[in-house]
């Protein structure tokens, strides 16, 4: 990126990622507008790196060469493109998770009205973001990610390309996310099983580490296991989003995805249960709530 001057980004949200992505693009002298939909996050935000704040998606991208977006899902997605209508000179990057079908929609709309449209979702979270280390999968016309290359490399320590239409960026983002947040669930089922026969996470840590398990034990396990009001990473209501998108992204193409919606079904459970907030890891809580409940009743 050398000495070249930046081109101003607008964030469009700023949330988890938002947030994070606007620090890390501060710090490298990015000028940058924000706009949020709880203008007061914004506001602090701006306060503390620096920032414009715009009072509307339109006003934010006026000014800008590149849009980049992290917002919660498709309908936030739409509401927020929708109050947009020339984009003439613009690349607009969506870096959520979307269901393919909405963000090719979103495609036709970003270049139906003049702009270039780049899919790249994050394959990290917000600390890693923050660092510039993320991993992205990108799908989108050469020129457009050329024109949206500054922000891109940024923010990423590696990019996936998968060709030029964004439903593929947004299918394999759901793929790995569902493998992600089903492996953490078989994981804390495994402490729940071992825990009811009186073994601590300590030794199913100990017996991990010495398998393939080793990456997900280090990781996971003191995660999944620590005080559900501890503040999220990535909050459970997002990964019970996910699974739910991976369903019916897999549905449109005749795929059943049985283990994965037994898991979605758990997950949006845990949402109606007061764990939404909570970080998708402690799914582990759930299960130790439906326990309790039980012996409970079969004390009463
Ligand atoms: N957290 C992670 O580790 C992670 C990792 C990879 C990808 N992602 C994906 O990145 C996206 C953002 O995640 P996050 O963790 O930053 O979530 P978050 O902290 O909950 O932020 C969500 C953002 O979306 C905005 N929003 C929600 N509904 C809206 C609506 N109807 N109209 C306009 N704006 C709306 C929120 O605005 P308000 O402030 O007004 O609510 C906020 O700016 C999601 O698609 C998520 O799945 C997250």
């Amino acid at each position: 990126m050398g000495g070249l001057p930046k081109p101003r980004v607008a964030i469009l949200g700023t949330g988890r990622m938002g947030s994070a992505a606007a620090r890390r693009l501060s710090a490298l002298g990015f000028p940058l507008t924000l706009w949020n939909r709880t203008r007061e996050k914004a506001q602090a935000l701006a306060e503390e790196i620096g920032a414009a704040v715009a009072r509307s998606p339109v006003e934010a991208v006026s000014q800008a060469e590149i849009a980049a977006a992290y917002l919660a899902d498709d309908d936030a997605l739409f509401s927020v493109l929708a109050g947009i209508r020339r984009m003439d000179g613009l690349v607009f990057v969506n870096m959520g998770t979307n269901t393919p079908r909405a963000v090719s929609n979103a495609k036709n709309y970003v270049t139906g009205n003049g702009g270039c449209y780049v899919e790249a979702p994050i394959v990290a979270g917000p600390r890693v973001l923050q660092r510039g280390e993320a991993v992205l999968i990108v799908a989108g016309e050469k020129t457009c990610i050329a024109q949206a290359s500054p922000l891109l490399e940024a923010l990423s320590s590696h990019t996936v390309y998968v060709g030029e239409e964004p439903e593929r960026a947004q299918a394999l983002k759901l793929s790995f996310n569902l493998l992600l947040i089903t492996t953490v669930n078989s994981l804390s089922e495994a402490l729940a099983l071992a825990e009811s026969y009186g073994i601590g996470k300590d030794v199913v840590k100990e017996l991990l580490s010495h398998t393939v398990f080793r990456g997900i034990a280090e990781k996971y396990v003191d995660r999944a296991t620590s005080d559900p009001a501890k503040p999220a990473s990535f909050p459970l209501r997002l990964a019970a989003k996910d699974l739910y998108y991976a369903v019916s992204s897999a549905f449109d193409r005749g795929l059943p995805l049985e283990g994965v919606a037994t898991v979605m079904e758990k997950y949006l459970r845990a949402v109606r249960e007061g764990l939404g907030e909570a970080d998708y890891t402690r799914i582990y809580w759930l299960d130790r709530k439906e326990k309790e409940a039980q012996e409970t009743s079969k004390q009463g």
